[in-house]
């Protein structure tokens, strides 16, 4: 199968470094129209210069490609919706929307101060639903779309000083379940990525032999596949260092315990069968749950 993007038109935010660089070089490459987003501050968040995503569409251009720069924050609706119809205006479509940027306040939570928080939920949860927000409409009207969230392990399992990066990452995930709901019957795709990688965000993270292997190109191949026409939609894998995973949010069994006063110790009694993952699913949407409860208090009626 050849991932060819040749036609495509792509927005990466926050593109100016690190793992979104290596998209927009990667999607360019392959054929497609890159628009290179990026706020250009520091890891916090701080400060800002379009002169970040120049650099990139420079590298893109020196190599035959076609990009645009663009310095909005993601943060900033109206100058989001401004990027997309930059890349309107120049390219007639938007095809392939990579939700990557990001920053860092971390913090044990007990030392986290709220600012650090809502910032940190802004440019994870709100940028990516303003971007999604902004380039849905077209993808309607053009009834094709594929739009990629970048989650992390930190949002799906927990990290230690990530309280708020974490809760904006997982949200993401939540962002990526209902629009591939809602976006199937327009063929918009929708998935999320858990990257690990050596880039200015883990570089005092991690010691040296550690970020040696782990190589922010090594990831450009679960993005290409997330966001390439023969995507699937509402799946999310994890990729650093070459290996590649997937990731779901499943749902067991369970057992029925009905009404009564002595539920609550019948349930802590049997909490291991309760958690039990033999026979769990990965529910096609939320209603799986319902539907799993329903019949189990049907059953149990006889
Ligand atoms: N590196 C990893 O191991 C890792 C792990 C999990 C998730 N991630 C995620 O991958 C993405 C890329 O991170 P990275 O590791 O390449 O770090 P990075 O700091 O190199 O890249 C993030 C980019 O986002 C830009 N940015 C920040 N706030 C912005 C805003 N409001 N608007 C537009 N651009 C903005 C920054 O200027 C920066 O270029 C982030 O979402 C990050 O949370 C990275």
């Amino acid at each position: 199968m050849d991932l060819d993007f040749k036609g495509r038109v792509a927005i990466v935010t926050g593109a100016g470094g690190g793992l979104g660089r290596q998209h927009a070089l990667a999607l360019a490459k392959r054929g497609a129209k890159v628009l290179v987003n990026d706020l250009g501050g520091a890891v916090d968040g701080s400060g800002g210069s379009v002169s970040a995503a120049q650099a990139v569409v420079d590298e893109i251009r020196a190599a035959g490609g076609e990009a645009l720069a663009n310095g909005a924050s993601v943060t900033d609706f109206a100058a989001v919706e401004a990027m997309v119809q930059q890349a309107i205006d120049a390219w007639g479509r938007v095809d392939i929307l990579v939700n990557n940027a990001g920053i860092l306040r971390d913090k044990s939570f007990s030392k986290m101060d709220m600012a650090d928080f809502r910032l940190v939920v802004d440019v994870h949860l709100m940028g990516a639903a303003n971007c999604c927000k902004a380039v849905w409409p077209h993808m309607v009207a053009q009834q094709y779309g594929r739009i990629l969230m970048t989650t992390s392990s930190t949002g799906l399992y927990g990290n230690f000083g990530q309280a708020n990066y974490g809760a904006a990452k997982l949200a993401q995930v939540g962002l990526m379940q209902t629009l591939a709901i809602e976006g199937a019957k327009y063929h918009i795709h929708v998935n999320a990525l858990a990257p690990t990688a050596a880039t200015r965000m883990t570089e005092s993270l991690f010691p040296p032999q550690i970020l040696d292997a782990l190589q922010p190109e090594a990831v450009v191949p679960a993005m290409l596949v997330l966001v390439h026409e023969s995507a699937p939609t509402r799946t999310i894998l994890c990729a650093g260092g070459g290996s590649f995973e997937a990731a779901h949010i499943t749902l067991t069994q369970g057992i029925h315990l009905g009404l009564g006063d002595t539920v609550p110790e019948q349930l802590a009694q049997r909490l291991a069968q309760v958690t039990e993952r033999a026979d769990e699913q990965v529910p096609a949407s939320g209603a799986a749950q319902g539907t799993l409860e329903v019949q189990k208090a049907m059953a149990a009626r006889g």
